[in-house]
């Protein structure tokens, strides 16, 4: 038998070989009063999830409630905001001033590396900006409570992460959910045909880390995934960054055409590079080297014909003549 701790963790575990097979088992010490026998993989990978879960958060934290209130009315503003990534010298956002209020879509198109995402994690506090402030409602963000101000946004980043669990717990990142309302979510976000086909619905296992039934997605299936949690949070702000990338044009020409249906009154920021998806917002700002350089309606942006807006729309052109048109 072997005892020891997870390098870099406060996880325990005692090591046994198996009788017969010449396999070891483990048995982990939590610390929270359980022990429990398993797998040498599942072992490492709740070690690494548990480490994870128990990472300081080192964010300024404010004492304002951001409770959902019930006017629904919300205004974001960003006023002069520069940022650089910790240990970088060059400036990611460069004097960014943009405002909108709740109920309007929102898009934001650029160029890769324009600053899109970084925007986003701006917007919800993944980082704070190097200089410059985001109100809400007039308020720099910073002086709202961080977990209150946070459950205001609904977002699926480009790089989500799905869990190695039941896809109804995936959805609602909890293990006490409403069943009906994770179906609708999925259902809008255009997963109803791949759950009917799922062995146990709901209660179907994500991928095989933990359970040997589990099932594989596929990149778009997990994108409707994401969007569905997205849905589920039913958060007032709603952010998809790239929400179509690994969908196929069926599955992307639902989802547009079902956006305003999808969102509702909620206030959308969409970032796309895909041009003729962001038709449909009321405002589309354009980003270029960490900057916003164009706002306005498609209309607006297009009539400039020396604008950033109007040449990468010409670049895409090709595309939506072809197979997009029909769908916007
Ligand atoms: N974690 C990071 N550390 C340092 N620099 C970063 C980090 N993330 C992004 N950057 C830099 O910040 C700039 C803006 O990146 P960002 O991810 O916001 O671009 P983007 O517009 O979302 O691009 P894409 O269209 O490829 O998603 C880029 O120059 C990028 O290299
Ligand atoms: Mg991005």
């Amino acid at each position: 038998m072997n005892i020891g701790r997870y390098e870099n963790s406060n996880v325990d575990f005692m090591e046994f070989n198996t009788v017969g097979s010449g396999g070891k088992a483990y048995i982990i010490d939590w610390g929270f009063g359980g022990i429990m026998p398993y797998s040498l993989d599942i072992a490492r990978f709740l070690a690494d999830t548990f480490e994870f879960l128990d990472y300081p958060n080192n964010m300024y934290q404010g004492s304002l409630t951001t409770e959902k209130r019930s006017d629904t009315h919300y205004e974001v503003e960003f006023r002069d905001v520069s940022f650089k990534y910790p240990g970088s010298d060059n400036y990611a956002l460069k004097n960014v001033n943009l405002k909108f209020t709740v109920g309007e879509k929102l898009a934001v198109v650029g160029m890769n590396g324009s600053g899109k995402t970084t925007f986003i994690k701006l917007l919800c506090r993944l980082y704070d900006p190097t200089e410059g402030t985001i109100l809400l409602n007039g308020i720099d963000i910073k002086k709202y409570r961080y977990d209150e101000y946070m459950n205001i946004f609904s977002i699926v980043f480009q790089d989500f992460k799905l869990f190695a669990m039941p896809l109804g717990e995936n959805v609602a990142t909890s293990s006490d959910y409403d069943r009906d309302e994770v179906t609708r979510c999925l259902e809008k976000a255009g997963f109803a045909d791949r759950l009917k086909r799922l062995p146990k619905g709901l209660d179907t296992f994500l991928y095989k880390k933990l359970d040997k039934e589990g099932v594989e997605v596929s990149g778009g299936e997990a994108q409707k995934i994401a969007l569905a949690r997205a849905l589920y949070k039913d958060a007032p702000f709603v952010i998809l960054d790239e929400p179509t990338a690994a969908l196929d044009p069926v599955a992307e020409a639902e989802i547009y055409s079902k956006f305003n249906d999808i969102v509702g009154d909620k206030t959308a920021v969409y970032i796309s590079h895909r041009l003729s998806s962001c038709k449909f917002c009321d405002e589309i700002a354009v980003f270029h080297e960490g900057g916003v350089i164009q706002k306005g309606t498609h209309e607006q942006l297009l009539a400039d014909t020396t604008g950033k807006y109007y040449e990468l729309w010409n670049a895409q052109a090709q595309y939506y003549n072809d197979d997009v048109k029909e769908v916007c």
